[in-house]
Parts: C-alpha cells; sequence; structure tokens
C-alpha cells in the first residue's frame, strides 16, 4: 500500500507533538519528532565542543554520528537521550545549529528514508516544504505566543522550577523569528497547509478536525 505522509509544521510550543501523537495512537501509525533529532545532534554539538561554524569540525561530526527516533525516543549514537534535550541550553542550540545547511541534509535523509516505505506522522519545521513536499497531507499548527508562553510556564511549575511568563514570551518569539528568517527551510505556512489555531481549541476538538481533514484525503489504515 501507498505510504500516508502527514506532515505536521508551526512554531515551537503550538501543540504539534500532541496533536502528532495523538494522530498517530489514533491510526496506529509511527511518530517521528524531528526537532528530537537536532536536539540529539545539538547535545552532540555540546558535549564534544564543536563549533558548528566550522565546516570542517562539523563535517568530522555529522560523517560519525548516529541519530535515530523510534518507539517514541531519539537514539544519540545507540544512546536514548530522551532526558537530557529538553533544557534550554539544548534548545537555543538545536534553534541555532539547525540553521546550517549541513546538519540539516544529514536529517533530512534520514527523515526522507523514515517515509519511503511506512504511513508516519512527522512534526517539525520543514517536514511539508522540504522533507515530504508531496505529503498526503500538511497541517500547519500554531498559537498566539502569549498562549504558548502560559502553557510552557505552566509544565515548569508543575516540575517546580521557577519561571517568568513574559521573559518565557519574549524566549519563543526570538526563536520564532530566528526559525523563521533562517535563509535554510524557514519555518513557512504553505498555501495548502490545513492550519489550525490552537490558542482558543481544546485538545479534543483539535484532534477531530485533524482527523476529519485526513479521512477527507483518503487515508486507509494499513
Ligand atoms: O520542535 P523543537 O522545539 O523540538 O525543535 C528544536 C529546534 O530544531 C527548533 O529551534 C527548530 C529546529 N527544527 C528544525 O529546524 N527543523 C525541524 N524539522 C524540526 C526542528
Amino acid at each position: 500500500m501507498k505510504p500516508f505522509r502527514i506532515a505536521i509544521d508551526g512554531p515551537a510550543g503550538a501543540g504539534k507533538s500532541t496533536i502528532a501523537k495523538l494522530i498517530a495512537k489514533e491510526l496506529g501509525i509511527d511518530y517521528i519528532d524531528t526537532g528530537a533529532m537536532y536536539r540529539a545532534i545539538a547535545l552532540k554539538l555540546f558535549r564534544t565542543g564543536t563549533d558548528y561554524n566550522d565546516p570542517e569540525a562539523l563535517a568530522e561530526l555529522l560523517a560519525t554520528t548516529d541519530v535515530d527516533y523510534t518507539g517514541g525516543s531519539v537514539y544519540l549514537d545507540g544512546e536514548c537521550v530522551d532526558g537530557l534535550i529538553r533544557t534550554q541550553e539544548v534548545s537555543e542550540m538545536a534553534s541555532a545549529s539547525s540553521a546550517v545547511q549541513a546538519v540539516r541534509d544529514k536529517l533530512v535523509a534520514l527523515q526522507q528514508a523514515m517515509g519511503e516505505r511506512k504511513s508516519l506522522v512527522m512534526d517539525g519545521r520543514d517536514i511539508g516544504t522540504k522533507v515530504f513536499p508531496d505529503a498526503e497531507i500538511k497541517f500547519y499548527v500554531t498559537a498566539s505566543s502569549r498562549v504558548r508562553a502560559k502553557r510552557r510556564a505552566e509544565d515548569m511549575k508543575a516540575a517546580g522550577q521557577p519561571c517568568d511568563v513574559d521573559q518565557i514570551q519574549k524566549e519563543i518569539e526570538a526563536r520564532d523569528y530566528r526559525d523563521s528568517h533562517r535563509a535554510n527551510s524557514p519555518l513557512t505556512q504553505l498555501p495548502e497547509a490545513v492550519v489550525i489555531d490552537t490558542s482558543r481549541r481544546g485538545i479534543k476538538s483539535t484532534i477531530e478536525l485533524a482527523l476529519k481533514a485526513i479521512r477527507e484525503k483518503g487515508y486507509v489504515k494499513e
């Protein structure tokens, strides 16, 4: 059967991964978090003290680094690094290093191979534009920066971490700007994408909307 690729793009904190995971579960297909793959590379850059602006050092690192996403976890050189990639430092490093073409070339090739034979849901910034420009359906998931900052602050409070919503909002806006103004594969809202604004929409209604759109595109269970 022809694979059915579901591309979900949008800014940080809009709810892409929550939506992607639930859709994948409902349809019984794989979910790939491409942001986690960029974060794994960022972690390796930190660990090795490699400068991503040094083309030779970066090429050497990329040639000797293995990144995989399987079973809901990301692996760096065979080590599960789920618990190490959500820090502020890794977020910043992932945002900066993901702007470098060599990093993107490596991860996009891996991601395209993942969707060659299997149906899947993939979320990121360039899934509909670069990874699967011919995806069977594309979503653009967004929310206001205030709503996204408040959600992040709630998560941090729940984890017992101190936080300041205004500061978080500023960081989110700075990251949005970088992700959407970089020369290589900037975050773009494609005209063919189904837009879902989660600012005032609950998760249940969001998933219903997404599943309806997927079925209308002719999704058939494998
Ligand atoms: O979705 P996230 O916050 O985990 O992504 C981390 C960083 O990686 C983000 O700043 C943008 C980058 N990224 C990207 O450039 N392309 C993707 N497909 C996914 C993430």
